[in-house]
């Protein structure tokens, strides 16, 4: 395509005449060295390099000269227009090496600083034992059961064969929820899933429950308003408290370690019958050290009650008693952390310190 042809504007300086085209390249390379970015530079460029400028200008020119000064204009231009083309070359490569620099101070990274990384969290260490007890009922066939916290006083008490008069009714265990009278305590223990289940699921049956109960115990090294219980239900036909021995067994062995067995001792609770306490063989000294801080010498460490279902629990949760029978225990979670932990003061597992969290949260 042939070049536009310029008509002379006799108002215009002529953009071919020398003077001209040196003021053209004075501004070009005056432009080029005051660029300090690449932006600039090729703002300048555009300027003075580009299709209007007065180099561009002046090379269109050239056509409308005679023959005879075409080629000595031309090689003026040509040469002005190669010394401004090499000084922005030059400017481009100074100003990317700038670049290059300062990219590589500004992002430099200090490997040998210390690192920013957060700790990782940590597992309650209750929650961990509580997933350790359920995944080994569930090994053993048996399923998980739930039941709410804010617990109908039916199921919390009369369903387990508590009297009205029950000493654990009274108000300086249980937290009644309001209105008063309307039949709602939070839960005190996890024995109401027993009657739940039984009434839900009918016979045979194979439940743990796992949860948090709440009691008005003010808060101190031994005592929680609200703690953890594991529930244990079992009926059957033929279920005969050998079962529960075994199980209780299995359970120790299993969160204790080997050789750690139970024993039972008489007792009473109003929902089994007979009833026992569980003890559990210490695991620091296995009843061999008189001087053992985890038993105080005993050989055993009281953990949980258990029992064979009252005939009255499952009448009243439809149960024919003369076909079926049943064993319950119930034990305290966080007292079991505590015990195999050392902890001595239940306040360290509720605090939120994640340095309790950290000792505690983690098994391998
Ligand atoms: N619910 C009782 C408590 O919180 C513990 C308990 C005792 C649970 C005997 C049982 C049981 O299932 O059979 O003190």
């Amino acid at each position: 395509m042939s070049e536009p042809t310029i008509i002379p504007d006799p108002a215009e300086p002529d953009p071919l005449a020398p003077t001209s085209v040196d003021a053209a390249v004075r501004a070009a390379l005056a432009a080029a060295a005051e660029a300090t970015t690449l932006e600039d530079l090729k703002a300048a460029r555009l300027a003075h390099q580009g299709d209007r400028s007065r180099l561009a200008l002046a090379n269109r020119s050239i056509g409308n000269l005679p023959a005879t000064a075409k080629a000595e204009a031309g090689k003026r231009v040509g040469a002005a227009r190669a010394l401004v083309a090499a000084a922005y070359a030059a400017r481009q490569a100074e100003l990317e090496q700038e670049r290059d620099a300062r990219i590589l101070v500004d992002e430099a990274v200090d490997v040998t600083l210390p690192s920013g990384r957060r700790p990782l969290g940590r597992r309650h260490p209750v929650m961990l034992m509580s997933d350790r007890i359920a995944d080994l009922f569930v090994g053993m066939g048996w399923e998980i059961a739930e039941g709410p916290e804010v617990e109908a006083e039916w199921f919390n008490f009369d369903a387990l064969n508590f009297d009205v008069d029950h000493p654990a009714r009274q108000m300086q265990d249980t937290f009644y929820v309001d209105p008063p009278g309307g039949g709602l305590v939070l839960r005190t223990h996890t024995s109401p899933v027993q009657a739940r289940t039984l009434l839900d699921r009918g016979v045979p049956v194979y439940v743990a429950c796992i949860g948090r109960v709440y009691r008005t115990d003010e808060l101190d090294a031994t005592h929680m308003p609200a703690f953890h219980q594991v529930e244990g239900l079992a009926v059957d036909s033929g279920i005969t408290m050998a079962h529960l021995k075994g199980t209780l067994d299995r359970l120790a062995t299993e969160l204790f370690g080997d050789g750690i067995t139970t024993r039972l001792r008489p007792s009473y609770f109003p929902f089994t019958e007979p009833s026992a306490e569980m003890d559990l063989r210490c695991f620091v000294c296995r009843g061999e050290d008189p001087q053992c801080r985890a038993c105080k010498g005993i050989g055993w460490i009281e953990w949980g009650g258990c029992g064979m279902v009252n005939r009255n629990v499952l009448t009243a949760c439809g149960v024919d008693a003369d076909r079926y029978t049943g064993f319950a225990f119930g034990m305290g979670i966080d007292r079991a952390l505590m015990f195999r932990t050392g902890v001595s003061d239940m306040r360290d597992m509720i605090e939120g310190d994640v340095r309790f969290d950290d000792q505690f949260g983690m098994e391998i």
